[in-house]
């Protein structure tokens, strides 16, 4: 059936985020297809989210070349429903992929070299049947590849008219800070960074959060939920059609039970603001003016329905946060 996005998408439904001292604004939150839009999934799921969640005024969907399994099926299951459905809101939308992890066989086929990056990008945009990518990051730092050639890449993507902005994703503090100031000096400056951040995962609270505020770069957080972790989907168990019952799925069944004593007793916490835990996980990332916008993962439409009412209340007593922390240093 044909789509028609929703005429009211953009009224007040959600809200958008400056991203560091760009000009461009990002919803609260985003949606991430690392999961559930592979060749080992259902195409019309992934479908019907990518539907809901832009009926929703959610205006960017995050990629990577070797998202799927297989690798790489992702982008062109996105490309064919981008073409069924989105070809004509193509400005409306923010779409990014990466490229640094292993993709093809031989010395080129991952990390950070400038073969590596622009050759991966080019694949990409045919998978997903694009002329640009919005936002092309930069994966993982390269310890082996001088950054300033990592960094050459990334602006010359932009100026090849490929990408429209760079990114860079889990760089530590003070790379992000070097990495920055290359990219500067070239004219491209790096609109954001994407970190792994959640009430479990805190390192970028460490510094990280601090550079990027000085450097003018916005950040997206993925993972928000600990991959499902912190939300209600292990309260009983491990359901089978759930990521950790997965074989491919990236959460195993043995980080389960050691979260989910702090699990429940968020959860407590989450039930007294009237939010589920998904929602508080998400509100509690968004209370921090760093945070541009939330990268989460959804397997089915219900669940990104469930998550995108966290905007509602972004809003933490003292007394709550305390009670938080407590939790999670325990
Ligand atoms: N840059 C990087 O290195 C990197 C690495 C990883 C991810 N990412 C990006 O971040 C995005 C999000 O990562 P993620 O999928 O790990 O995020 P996440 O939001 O932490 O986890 C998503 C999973 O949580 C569960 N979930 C979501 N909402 C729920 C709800 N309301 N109630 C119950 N369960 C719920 C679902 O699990 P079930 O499938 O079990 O239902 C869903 O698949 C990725 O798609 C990708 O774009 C980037």
């Amino acid at each position: 059936m044909s789509y028609i996005p929703e005429n009211d998408r953009y009224d007040n439904k959600t809200s958008y985020r400056r991203c560091g001292r760009s000009g461009i604004r990002l919803p609260e939150i985003s949606l991430g297809l690392w999961h559930n839009f592979g060749g080992v999934d259902v195409v019309e799921n992934g479908r019907a989210m990518l539907r809901y969640a832009f009926d929703q005024g959610i205006t960017h969907f995050d990629l990577a070349n070797n998202y799927g399994p297989p690798p790489g099926s992702d982008e062109e299951n996105f490309g064919a429903i981008f073409k069924k459905d989105f070809l004509a809101y193509r400005e409306e939308l923010i779409i990014s992929t990466k490229a640094g992890y292993l993709m093809w066989p031989g010395p080129y086929g991952e990390w950070g070299s400038r073969k590596n990056l622009l050759s991966s990008l080019d694949q990409s945009l045919k998978r997903m049947r694009l002329e640009y990518v919005d936002i092309f990051y930069s994966h993982r730092p390269d310890p082996e590849t001088p950054l300033e050639e990592t960094m050459m890449a990334l602006d010359r993507a932009v100026r090849s008219g490929k990408a429209l902005y760079a990114g860079i994703s889990n760089y530590p503090a003070e790379l992000t800070k070097k990495a920055s100031a290359i990219l500067k000096q070239l004219g491209t400056p790096c609109l954001i960074h994407q970190p792994k951040y959640s009430m479990f995962e805190r390192w970028v609270e460490r510094g990280l959060l601090d550079v990027v505020e000085e450097e003018g770069i916005g950040v997206i957080a993925f993972s928000p939920l600990a991959q499902g972790l912190l939300t209600d989907r292990y309260l009983n168990g491990i359901p089978e059609d759930s990521r950790a019952a997965k074989s491919w799925g990236f959460l195993k069944k043995e980080q389960v039970a050691p979260a989910i004593a702090k699990v429940r007793q968020l959860n407590e916490i989450a039930k007294e603001r009237e939010q589920s835990l998904a929602q508080m996980a998400i509100a509690w990332l968004l209370k921090d003016h760093r945070v541009t916008s939330v990268l989460i993962g959804a397997s089915s439409v219900a669940q990104l329905k469930n998550n995108l009412v966290s905007q509602n209340n972004l809003v933490f007593s003292e007394e709550e946060l305390t009670r938080i922390e407590v939790i999670l240093k325990a």
